[in-house]
């Protein structure tokens, strides 16, 4: 009978420890890097101004270096209204969606990484 209770107790044990869901809820999301997240993301909206290999000639944001410094000044431009001065991307008449501009800001938040 003791054996039993002390298997009975070895497998709950076991189970308890296994359970998926548990598993997933205790890893966090990956943080956000500027080569794995942030890069495309500028590359699909602030081009071709500020993507020199595209003929851009405003500041370069295809390096990680620029865009660390100024993603503050980024971030507030991208959440101006359109007929602001000082919006970005530049002449466009439609803010970023919310989703495109949540990648900027959580990348900020995650600590700036690069990779
Ligand atoms: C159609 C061209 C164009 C696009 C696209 C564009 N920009 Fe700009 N950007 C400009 C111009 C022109 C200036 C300089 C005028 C000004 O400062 O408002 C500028 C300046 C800036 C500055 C100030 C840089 C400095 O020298 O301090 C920031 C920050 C900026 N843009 C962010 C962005 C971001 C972020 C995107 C993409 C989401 C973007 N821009 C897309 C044309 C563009």
């Amino acid at each position: 009978m003791k054996k039993i209770l002390v298997l009975t107790f070895i497998v709950a044990i076991v189970f308890a420890n296994c359970n998926p869901s548990k598993k997933i809820a205790n890893v966090p999301p990956p943080k956000l890097t500027y080569e794995t997240n942030l890069q495309a993301v500028i590359m699909a909206n602030c081009v071709p101004c500020h993507i020199p290999a595209k003929g851009g000639f405003k500041k370069a944001y295809d390096n990680f270096t620029n865009v660390k410094t100024d993603i503050d000044e980024m971030i507030r431009r991208m959440e101006l209204n359109p007929t602001d001065r000082g919006f970005m991307p530049f002449k466009k008449t439609a803010k970023l969606s919310d989703s495109v501009v949540a990648v900027f800001k959580q990348w900020r938040a995650d600590g700036l990484l690069e990779k």
